[in-house]
């Protein structure tokens, strides 16, 4: 189930956590798993989040091209409002080989010059928002669209088994890179169960 859970970073805490034998796990401020109070929480942060509809006939596992097809007035409309220009679909898990390096890679916080807009399609994933002293983490599940503004503070769990499947949003094709910020934060947040 979708679900955001939002933290204080308490940046003191944090300290003394690092120097007792025992780190102990942040409690959420605030937890819900209503699509509406989502979005509303992640708008005043400068977060876009929606629900899309599913589209009955588009079947586990579908390719590219069917995927992008049975979506396709949505993300017209996205591209039409946002000016992303180009969109791809990524799988992750199956049939591919070990997923736990490219996990691992993005379970570090880090950045990006361009938004990162993803569309759960399939599967579920993490993601941890970092702004203004605050750790928004957010479940997304299929039928989830976030838009995360560049430059955000984030980072990203895909599970242990990872199983998902995106349509990615891009404004400039070719452009999108992490620039990680060596900030140890994500280790102290739970990460997907
Ligand atoms: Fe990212």
């Amino acid at each position: 189930m979708t679900q955001l859970r939002i933290y204080a970073t308490q940046a003191a805490g944090i300290a003394a956590d690092r120097a007792s034998a025992v780190a102990s796990t942040p409690k959420p401020l605030f937890s819900t798993s209503n699509p509406a109070l989502i979005s509303a929480e992640l708008k005043t942060r400068g977060i876009k989040f929606q629900r899309w509809p599913s589209q009955p006939g588009l079947e586990q596992g579908a390719n590219q091209e069917q995927i992008l097809l049975a979506y396709q007035s949505l993300i017209r409309s996205v591209q039409d409002s946002d000016g992303y220009g180009t969109v791809d679909v990524m799988r992750v898990g199956g049939d591919q080989p070990s997923s736990e390096p490219l996990r691992q890679t993005f379970l570090r916080e880090h950045q990006h010059a361009e938004d990162e807009v993803r569309f759960f399609v399939e599967g579920r994933g993490l993601f941890s928002l970092h702004i203004n002293g605050e750790v928004l983490q957010l479940i997304c599940e299929a039928n989830d669209w976030i838009a995360i503004p560049a430059e955000t503070r984030h980072w990203f769990d895909m599970g242990a088994n990872p199983s998902y499947c995106v349509i990615r949003f891009f404004k400039k094709s070719g452009g999108w890179a992490a620039s990680f910020t060596d900030d140890p934060i994500a280790s102290h947040y739970p990460g997907l169960a």
